[in-house]
């Protein structure tokens, strides 16, 4: 591990540094994807297929990264990701991770699976940014609207309701490993005092077992409804994959979506969220913001997918290794990374303001005569 985070100079060296740093079932956990794994190498492959057509002669002075996301101007269209169980990585796992968020002025999401409390997360970030709050549903409706009133009471400023999970995927370490928390560790926003652990699994991950039991996973475009009944917040959908979806969530009058595949651990073999993305964003029509996540380890990748349409991107395992390597200082570094490569890129590219990123920047390495 390096003890100046100035040292590491690219998330792939992020990436290196935590594996080798992490206890096997939280490696195990954090990097694997669902069954072949195809989906998660799928969405980093992507962006490397991806070419980009420059312009020069610009008088490339200081770029400007800022947009405007819900009627809040974001100074970087970058969010981080939800992940459970960040304590597994550091021990102020999720509060840690906000603050770094927030002193970097990019937006934080936070799982329902947190290992810390969203109240004490949210005041780490003193309304500084964008802070969305992760819904999976459970069964029990009333600990689903506890859970509501609690992110809108704390000043969470949007629900992510995660969508693509109405099965669990089929992550073979997990069940290999009997996942499971380590011990002291819980999921403090359903469970305050830790009396109700996850369960060991056996022969199986205990996250699975516990999301059979208690997640409301038939989930429907009625429940939309039912959320917006409970909480007065823009809804955003998470793990939006299909363009017919997006069509659908404008007429449900859904806020906002979020193009993802659960960064490849749910439904195996799906296309890259990346290739997914230019249908959606077709039939958005400009109507509400996309989110895109999946895969996303340069700035230049953040570039792709801005040029393509999305109005920001966010990154989940990234935030992970910067939390295993340094805790929030290694979260900032990993951010600092993106941000300095993505200004890089911008001035490289000709595009001085995010609006001036457009699809015909971006070309498949499949068709390499640029514009014809
Ligand atoms: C360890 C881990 C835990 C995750 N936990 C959640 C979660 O609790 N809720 C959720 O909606 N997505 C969850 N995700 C998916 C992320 O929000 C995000 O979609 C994905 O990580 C993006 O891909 P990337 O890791 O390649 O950046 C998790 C992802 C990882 C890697």
């Amino acid at each position: 591990m390096k003890s100046n985070m100035k040292n590491y100079v690219s998330l792939w060296e992020m990436q290196d540094a935590a594996v080798g740093l992490l206890p096997g079932l939280a490696k195990d956990y954090y990097q694997s994807g669902s069954e072949d794994e195809y989906a998660l190498r799928e969405n980093e492959r992507m962006y490397r297929e991806l070419r980009l057509r420059y312009r020069v002669l610009q008088k490339m002075g200081d770029v400007d990264t800022s947009t405007t996301l819900f009627g809040r101007e974001i100074s970087f269209p970058l969010y981080v990701a939800p992940a459970a169980f960040q304590c597994m990585a550091h021990s102020e796992g999720e509060i840690a991770n906000a603050r770094a968020a927030a002193d970097r002025g990019v937006g934080f999401c936070l799982s329902t699976l947190a290992t810390q409390p969203m109240e004490e997360v949210a005041a780490e970030t003193q309304g500084r940014i964008p802070l969305w709050f992760q819904l999976y549903m459970y069964k029990d409706q009333g600990r689903t609207r506890e859970l509501l009133q609690r992110a809108k009471n704390s000043g969470y400023q949007a629900i992510a309701l995660t969508v693509d999970a109405p099965a669990w995927g089929k992550r073979e370490v997990d069940i290999h490993n009997g996942f499971h928390l380590p011990h002291g560790m819980w999921i403090r926003n359903v469970d305050p005092d830790g009396t109700e652990t996850l369960p060991e699994g056996d022969g199986s991950s205990g996250l699975s077992d516990y999301i059979g039991t208690r997640f409301h996973t038939v989930l429907g475009w009625d429940d939309i409804d039912w959320i917006r009944n409970e909480v007065d917040l823009p809804i955003i959908i998470k793990g939006v994959h299909h363009p017919e979806d997006v069509r659908l969530a404008v007429e449900h009058g859904v806020d906002g979506v979020w193009v993802s595949n659960h960064g490849g651990r749910q439904l195996d073999t799906s296309t890259a969220t990346v290739a997914a993305l230019p249908d959606c964003v077709e039939a958005a029509d400009g109507k509400l913001p996309i989110v895109v996540d999946g895969g996303i380890r340069r700035g230049t990748d953040i570039l792709k997918a801005l040029a393509l349409g999305a109005n920001a991107v966010a990154v989940g395992r990234p935030a992970l290794w910067g939390l295993a390597v340094g805790g929030a200082q290694g979260v900032s570094r990993m951010l600092e990374i993106l941000g300095d490569e993505f200004r890089t890129a911008m001035k490289l590219i000709g595009a001085k303001k995010v609006s001036d990123l457009k699809p015909e920047m971006v070309v498949h390495s499949g068709w390499p005569f640029a514009g014809r």
